[in-house]
């Protein structure tokens, strides 16, 4: 008799099938809206793996039945749309839109303010990541209205990703980062960190006060804000959406915009052969068309 050479099959986490990927893919597109092509598939492997090997698993198909059959909690569904979220952001990141925050709209609103306009700007971060976009909506904000004068200045940041979230919550960021500001801005409005802190800075509370930070998944149909925003900035998040979802989103964001409301979006982001009612000023600042 001849020897059996041929090795057991064993599932390796290092081997993502077609059809897990397609699952996942699925998944994540369903529970985000983000749209993975097939070229992201190393993203998967190597994002998902490691809540895999987390939980001590041995194939994705086996975690893809742990979050949905096993995890009566949910709350492996949230890390995994945490690991698969990407996070890139800066302080200042595409600063054309706060020297247009600085240079045009804020005057504007203010010489208004004297005529007709109510004395309120409500901001909207969505898909803040950690926070950093948020902050500098801040130091625009104080910066133009310091010490309030009669204004109601307010910033809503939202994202999906809870991890991030906590971060943005906090405020604190390595100290590497601090280029990222300007020096002036950087003593005005925040702390370097001491102690077990040290090689960290973080926001001051005259910043931290304006923002609310709140977990909120845009694809989700039930979100309602009390208020309607002055200005929506959802930048570098629509990329990873397709033209159905942006469609969809789109008219959302405009809906919960005041009469001539803007929306910012992300530099490689636009609304180019979407029906919309929104005007492009240029470097992706789209304005509510007020003609109509
Ligand atoms: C690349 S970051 C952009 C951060 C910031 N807006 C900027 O431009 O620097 C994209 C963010 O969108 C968030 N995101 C992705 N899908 C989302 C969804 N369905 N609802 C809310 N946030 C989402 C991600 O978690 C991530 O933090």
């Amino acid at each position: 008799m001849t020897a059996n050479l041929q090795s057991p099959v064993i599932h390796h986490a290092d081997n993502l099938t077609d059809k897990e990927f397609r699952l996942f893919r699925e998944l994540i597109y369903e529970q985000t809206g983000i749209s993975l092509s097939e070229h992201k598939r190393a993203l998967v492997y190597s994002r998902l793996g490691k809540r895999l090997r987390f939980h001590g698993l041995k194939t994705y198909l086996d975690y893809y039945n742990y979050i949905l059959n096993k995890d009566t909690t949910g709350t492996e569904l949230v890390e995994m749309i945490n690991a698969i979220t990407t996070n890139k952001t800066s302080f200042f990141r595409e600063d054309f839109h706060f020297k247009f925050l600085s240079e045009t709209l804020f005057p504007a609103l203010k010489k208004n303010a004297l005529s007709h306009h109510t004395k309120t700007i409500n901001i909207w971060s969505a898909g803040c990541s950690t926070g950093e976009e948020a902050y500098t909506i801040a130091m625009a904000l104080s910066e133009a209205f310091p010490d309030n004068f009669g204004w109601h200045v307010k910033i809503l940041a939202t994202d999906i990703d809870t991890n991030v979230l906590k971060k943005a919550y906090d405020g604190i960021y390595p100290m590497e980062n601090a280029d990222q500001i300007p020096n002036n801005l950087l003593l005005k409005y925040f702390h370097k960190g001491r102690g077990e802190n040290n090689g960290f800075f973080r926001a001051a509370d005259k910043l931290r006060d304006l923002i609310t930070f709140q977990q909120l998944n845009l694809l989700d149909t039930k979100w309602h804000h009390k208020q309607k925003f002055d200005i929506i900035f959802c930048r570098n998040v629509i990329i990873y959406f397709d033209k159905k979802t942006q469609h969809e989103l789109i008219h959302r964001f405009q809906d919960n915009l005041v009469l001539d409301g803007y929306l910012m979006l992300g530099h490689s982001e636009s609304l180019h052969g979407q029906e919309t009612n929104l005007v492009n000023l240029g470097k992706n600042i789209y304005q509510i068309n007020r003609t109509n």
